[in-house]
């Protein structure tokens, strides 16, 4: 199962980095609006400071919402580094769009899906990850989990390629379960991978264990 960290905070990129666990970024406008980033020089500056801390594929966002403005914005984010994913929003638009780069061999990540229909559209055109948002289907008590059982299924019947990509993951719980479910990858905030290390009996343990060391010596 690959790690990606949801955000574009550089420190918590680098600490989840440091970690050595992380497989790579998913970031959104709303992120990127966030940390203060604004303005498209001062984006484009920022994805490529995210590739140069991490390994792994980085998803930069395009905000077209036509073909030709998507091929657009894409073609130009792909060439900005090769760690660049194309992340494409599942419109009609996004869809065509992700069957184009996916023809070119860029890969992209289509988001904002929250229907087993709309994974498997992007399957069709290729994409190279999906990302269904279960974190916000739940905030409608809506099961978001469910959602990645079910498009692994349909998945799994017809041996698509396209990487099942957990978003909208808040906790560690949602982490652990999509792990069982079988996704290939999930997407959250530092808190997500770092929460899963805690355990009151390994804290314990090791002063206990501390302790005795001590008084041997
Ligand atoms: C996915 O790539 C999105 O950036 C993200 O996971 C959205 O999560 P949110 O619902 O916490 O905003």
């Amino acid at each position: 199962m690959k790690f990606f960290i949801d955000t574009a905070n550089l420190s918590d990129i680098e600490e989840a980095q440091a970690l050595g666990v992380l497989d790579g970024v998913t970031t959104n406008p709303s992120l990127m609006a966030k940390e203060g980033i604004t303005g498209e020089t001062n984006i484009l500056a920022h994805y490529k400071k995210i590739c140069n801390i991490v390994e792994g594929d980085v998803s930069a966002e395009v905000i077209s919402t036509d073909f030709e403005g998507m091929v657009k914005e894409g073609e130009a984010l792909a060439a900005l580094h090769p760690q660049i994913v194309v992340k494409l929003p599942m419109i009609a638009a996004g869809v065509k769009a992700c069957k184009y780069f996916s023809d070119k061999g860029i890969r992209t990540n289509v988001t904002l899906v929250f229907s087993v229909g709309q994974a498997l559209l992007a399957a069709k055109a290729g994409a190279t990850y999906v990302s269904p948002f279960i974190g916000r289907l739940d905030d409608i008590s809506t099961d978001g989990l469910n959602l990645i059982a079910e498009i692994r299924q349909v998945y799994d019947n017809y041996a698509f390629d396209t990487q099942i990509l957990a978003a909208s993951v808040r906790h560690t719980m949602h982490v652990i379960d999509c792990a069982k479910i079988g996704s290939d990858v999930m997407t959250g905030p530092l808190s997500s991978i770092t929460g899963l290390l805690k355990h009151p009996l390994t804290d314990s343990g090791l002063a206990k264990f501390l302790e005795d060391y001590k008084k041997g010596n």
